[in-house]
């Protein structure tokens, strides 16, 4: 256990380390209780008639896994107060663990594609971040496109949000990777571009090296989502490092997810000493057994991390963050001064 007495005293460290999140989908933190609740308050049927069948539905073999639940979860969130309370809900498990950041992702199509009206959606998660806001934590929202979905759909979705255009900071690509590359979405992305949108996409969760080049020089993403399998590709790797690009690792995703087939052999450390900026974060919490922090202490068991290497991932959501510089250099100077007092 290096830099710290024990378990508990690293898991402590943890706990109260200042730290942002960038990779969150905010339809994955409904809890199942929530799911209940709220498929009660809109009469949505549910095919789980208790919160113990829904979790024990929750094995999954690989990502489509995952995401055939996922859609089928997302359908009970319907009016504004729905989104209003699932985003809310998700600020206060973030602010307990010493989150100070987040920049929410939202699959607009899950919901739209049902006949909710985009107003719902980005009014309801806006107006709960708004408010987190007045208690200190700030956030970005970042709209997903499908890539199941074709990129004609992915356009119309761009012309839905243009109304609420002053509410968005990004533009992301998630959902079913492997069939599904970022050069299918160029044109899209590129329009993102010109709307002055900062540009990240899911890559190298499970699909090829090949599909992370494409999200660098087709997409020219600010960041990258995952990319875990850009380290099968050294030249790539470089890539990544020259550009000072960000990655968003999700460790207990990868474990449910199987893109490792256990934490002791997951990247984070490796993707450290190649020199990327990893983070650490936690994907879809209320599907992979837990919030940030339960990500940070699971892979720091798991590969017996450092104190500077948990400092270091700490760091590294600020500064991977769309933060202005002046407010990152705020959050590192606090890291700094929890790590000089801990
Ligand atoms: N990968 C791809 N799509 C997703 C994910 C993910 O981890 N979570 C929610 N949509
Ligand atoms: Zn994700």
């Amino acid at each position: 256990m290096t830099g710290f007495a024990s378990r508990d005293e690293r898991a402590a460290f943890i706990a109260g380390l200042p730290k942002a999140e960038l990779h969150l989908h905010i339809e994955g933190s409904l809890e199942p209780e929530m799911m209940f609740a709220l498929a009660q308050r809109g009469n949505v049927k549910l095919a789980f008639d208790s919160v113990e069948a829904i979790r024990a539905a929750y094995e999954f073999a690989n990502l489509q896994d995952f995401l055939d639940i996922y859609y089928q979860g997302m359908a009970v969130l319907l009016t504004e107060q729905d989104f209003f309370d699932l985003t809310a809900a998700y600020l206060t498990r973030a602010a307990a663990d010493a989150v100070r950041h987040v920049e929410i992702f939202f699959d607009p199509q899950g919901h739209t594609a049902r006949g909710v009206p985009m107003a719902n959606v980005i009014g309801g998660i806006a107006r709960a971040l708004a408010e987190a806001e007045e208690r200190g934590v700030t956030s970005r929202l970042i709209l997903c496109f499908l890539r199941h979905l074709s990129e004609d759909d992915a356009q119309a979705t761009l012309d839905a949000a243009l109304p609420f255009l002053p509410l968005i900071h990004g533009v992301g690509l998630d959902s079913s990777e492997v069939g599904h590359p970022p050069e299918k979405f160029a044109r899209v992305f590129a329009r993102a571009r010109d709307l002055g949108l900062k540009i990240v996409a899911h890559a190298g969760e499970e699909g090829p090296p090949d599909y992370v080049w494409q999200a660098l020089d087709v997409l020219k993403v600010d960041r990258i989502d995952h990319g875990n399998r850009a380290l099968e590709d050294a030249a790539l790797v470089s890539r990544i490092v020259t550009d000072g690009l960000t990655l968003t690792v999700c460790p207990l995703s990868n474990l449910k997810l199987c893109v490792v087939d256990d934490l002791t052999r997951h990247p984070l450390r490796r993707m450290l000493q190649a020199g990327l900026k990893a983070t650490v974060n936690s994907d879809d919490p209320a599907y992979f057994g837990g919030y940030v922090n339960a990500n940070f202490l699971a892979v720091a068991d798991a590969l017996d991390l450092t104190r500077e290497e948990i400092v270091t991932l700490a760091r590294n959501s600020f500064t991977g963050s769309f933060l202005p510089l002046a407010q990152q250099a705020a959050h590192l100077a606090a890291i700094e001064a929890y790590a000089a007092g801990h």
